[in-house]
């Protein structure tokens, strides 16, 4: 049983592999939260909370005199507003006579095998899962809550979700509900989280959390380039191979909000949930609003240990489909080699190549429908633009499946071209607010898919697209953030649930896709790693990680976004030189070296690559595929960090049985005269015997780990270097 409950103490004690988690109903029904660390047995740690008269912090009603016991000063479990705790609160309501208190107490809870699921949103999935489930109930209003635990005893991961239900003979406000709340007693910590931009997504950042309040968050309709629905909270002392942390993700791909404040005692409290900005959701007597669910992590073994355990959790229960275990193609996508400029030939010209390098598929990307031949209209008429083709999809998947290539297609399903057909038809389809001009975005606007007839109406056309053709990949873009936020069919009060019914339609939509076409791999993409997130992780394996692909500013944004992602999730491409973004020059290899730290592929005109670079790729392709499993299903370790002191970027991956061992680097800065890099392998057998790949040298893995790799001297900016090394069999005793 991963899930106790001792009826003396009243306490709840959650317990995985390696941590536990607890929680205690104290006097009139108080739910305070005691414990989330290193794995305990059943016992009590409410000793730890000190009972003392502290001014300004008021008390419960019943309490009378007893001034020793403050909802402002007790770890709180899900902490509420207007009740006398002055912290970051997770639930907040107007009720019907206007008042925003809402006070829940204990009421009763069940635990029950396999892990719930939420409805109409991702969740973790698990049949070795436990359930508990706590209902609290206020005892003025009839307001209730249902909190949500699950346990993935063997992964080491607990996750939460709360439900709120209006229990009162009134109509209520949810003006804020968080997926989780964790108090902490203790202010000694680091936040670390995942910032950006489009096309420099997820860099890392690590600061002391100071007294009072420190957020991130997005409003932007999407869980957005800005900031990452991922945070982890540790030990001032925590580094890559020791120390406490802890993550805590948002399965949403929505707008969100993670809060950390540090208060007058020196705790800590952090707050996750859907974004209380834009959001006001109407509850009729007896309705419920569902939040999210949040997926956290603890270990006291740093943050390689933290992150091995996240990809774990999210591979095994976020991941579906067939191209979960499936080896995914490598593919060559035409975006940065034609743009919206191609025709149905030079599609065809660059397949061939691709067949010849060994390449499995071709994307065809924007630019195949209605009337796109640049970014200002089009989007919406989901037809084939059998002109510029030459042909049929289906013709072209035909000859492209007849060179012995798999074939995919990009789709844009969420927004709608002011120069549409679709918009002359259903205008009213667009997100705006009546009376005031939508802002647009990539001189887009954004489809209403809180509507279900705007979702269907998009999913139909889709579909007839998927269906004309064999389609076996989808790359599912979203180039704009959601602004203007109303949707005219709803009323005036109900406009603050938009936000969250568009990311239900979109999820709605999704689960359709998955379930209509389980062979299509599906891609997410946000302008790159706009949506990079576990919502559209549980729909679609990977994520174009982002638009930006040079090599070297890849590094910081695949760095950071390893932290909390799978290697298998992020979408990564060889793309041309000079690079289109940043116009930096970097060696053909070593843009493999970086777009094989994912789900690999190319994105250039494969007819302008030299005869030496053409031979590079057919052996990167044969390389990539030779060690897939140990890229994708291997221990990921950070070597280096890429805003380290180190002159190289390094990392590897080690197969779980530590017998093999893939090393990467790539050369950062230049310099005269060099000082010796040695960086030091991790994961692997000490005594093992590890022989490099086409040579005869062979190093004990204490060696490798211990001593390190002594890095050759650069002969060029941005060299990189591949080493695998693989473990010799020992002779028999
Ligand atoms: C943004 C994506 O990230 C790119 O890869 C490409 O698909 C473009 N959109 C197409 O408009």
């Amino acid at each position: 049983m991963a899930i106790l409950f001792n009826q003396n103490t009243k306490v709840f004690t959650l317990q995985t592999k390696n941590s536990a988690y607890q929680m205690k109903m104290i006097d009139y029904g108080v739910l305070i939260h005691l414990y989330y660390g290193k794995r305990l047995e059943d016992c009590d740690l409410s000793y730890l909370i000190q009972r003392s008269d502290r001014g300004f912090c008021g008390n419960p009603y019943e309490m009378q005199h007893d001034r020793t016991f403050s909802l402002d000063y007790f770890p709180q479990e899900y902490s509420c507003f207007g009740i006398g705790d002055y912290r970051s609160d997770a639930v907040r309501v107007i009720n019907g006579d206007g008042s925003n208190a809402v006070d829940y107490r204990f009421s009763s809870y069940r635990i029950e095998p396999g892990k719930y699921r939420l409805e109409g949103m991702p969740s973790m999935y698990g049949e070795e899962g436990e359930t508990l489930v706590i209902t609290m109930k206020d005892q003025s209003t009839g307001m209730e809550l249902e909190l949500y635990y699950g346990v993935f005893e063997q992964d080491d991961v607990i996750t939460r979700a709360a439900r709120i239900v209006n229990g009162t003979g009134d109509k209520v406000y949810v003006d804020r509900a968080m997926s989780l709340c964790l108090d902490f007693m203790r202010a000694d910590l680091d936040w670390i989280h995942f910032y950006g931009k489009h096309a420099m997504e997820r860099e890392f950042e690590r600061s002391p959390l100071q007294h009072g309040r420190q957020a991130i968050g997005s409003v932007r309709g999407a869980s957005s380039h800005q900031h990452n629905p991922f945070v982890i909270l540790c030990g001032k002392e925590t580094g890559e191979d020791w120390g406490e942390c802890w993550g805590i993700s948002l399965v949403y791909s929505g707008g969100f909000y993670a809060e950390a404040e540090v208060d007058q005692f020196n705790q800590t409290r952090l707050i996750m949930g859907i974004s209380p900005d834009n959001f006001l959701w109407q509850l009729e007597p007896g309705e419920a609003f569902q939040t999210p669910e949040c997926l956290m992590i603890y270990t006291d073994k740093g943050l390689t240990q933290l992150s091995h355990q996240y990809h774990r959790a999210v591979f095994n229960h976020i991941i579906r489909g067939k191209w979960k275990e499936e080896p995914r193609p490598v593919l060559i996508n035409n975006w940065e080699a034609t743009y919206f400029q191609f025709t149905g030939d030079k599609l065809l010209s660059i397949a061939r190549e691709a067949k010849e390098l060994g390449i499995d598929m071709l994307v065809l990307d924007d630019g195949w429908f209605g009337k796109r031949n640049s970014d200002n209209s089009g989007l919406g008429d989901w037809q084939v633009n059998e002109k510029k083709l030459g042909g049929s999809l289906r013709e072209l998947a035909e000859k492209i499946n007849g060179m012995g290539l798999k074939f995919g297609l990009w789709f844009e399903p969420e927004m709608i071209s002011e120069d549409s057909i679709l918009y002359a038809k259903h205008p009213d389809w667009a997100i705006r607010i009546p009376g005031r001009p939508a802002n647009i975005g990539r001189s887009q606007l954004v489809l209403d898919f809180s509507r279900e007839e705007v979702v269907d109406g998009i999913q139909e056309m889709v579909f007839s697209v998927l269906d004309e053709a064999n389609i076996e990949y989808v790359k599912w873009d979203f180039n704009r953030s959601i602004t203007n936020l109303y949707s005219s069919a709803l009323p005036p009060e109900r406009q603050g649930e938009v936000a969250h019914r568009y990311v239900l339609g979109l999820y709605r939509f999704l689960e359709n896709f998955v379930n209509r076409y389980p062979n299509i791999l599906l891609e997410g993409c946000s302008g790159g790693g706009g949506r990079f997130d576990l919502g559209m992780l549980y729909y679609s394996p990977q994520i174009w990680c982002s638009d930006d692909t040079d090599a070297v500013e890849r590094l910081k944004i695949q760095y950071g976004t390893s932290f909390g992602y799978p290697i298998s999730a992020v979408g990564s491409h060889v793309s041309a030189c000079p690079n289109h973004q940043t116009f930096r020059k970097t060696p053909f290899e070593t843009r493999a070296t970086v777009a094989m730290a994912g789900s690999f592929g190319y994105e250039l005109d494969l007819n302008a690559l030299t005869p030496e670079e053409k031979e590079a790729v057919k052996r990167q392709v044969k390389e990539y595929k030779a060690h897939y499993q140990l890229i994708q299903r291997g221990d990921y370790y950070r070597l280096t960090s890429p805003y380290g002191k180190c002159r190289a970027a390094a990392w590897s991956f080690v197969s779980p049985d530590r017998r093999e061992c893939l090393f990467c680097a790539v050369i950062t800065q230049l310099q005269a005269n060099p000082d010796g890099v040695i960086v030091k392998l991790k994961g692997l057998n000490p005594q093992g015997r590890y022989r490099l790949e086409g040579t005869e040298e062979i190093y004990s893995g204490s060696a490798l780990m211990y001593g390190g790799v002594l890095l050759p001297i650069p002969r060029e900016e941005y060299e990189s270097y591949r080493y695998y090394f693989k473990e010799e069999e020992q002779p028999e005793a």
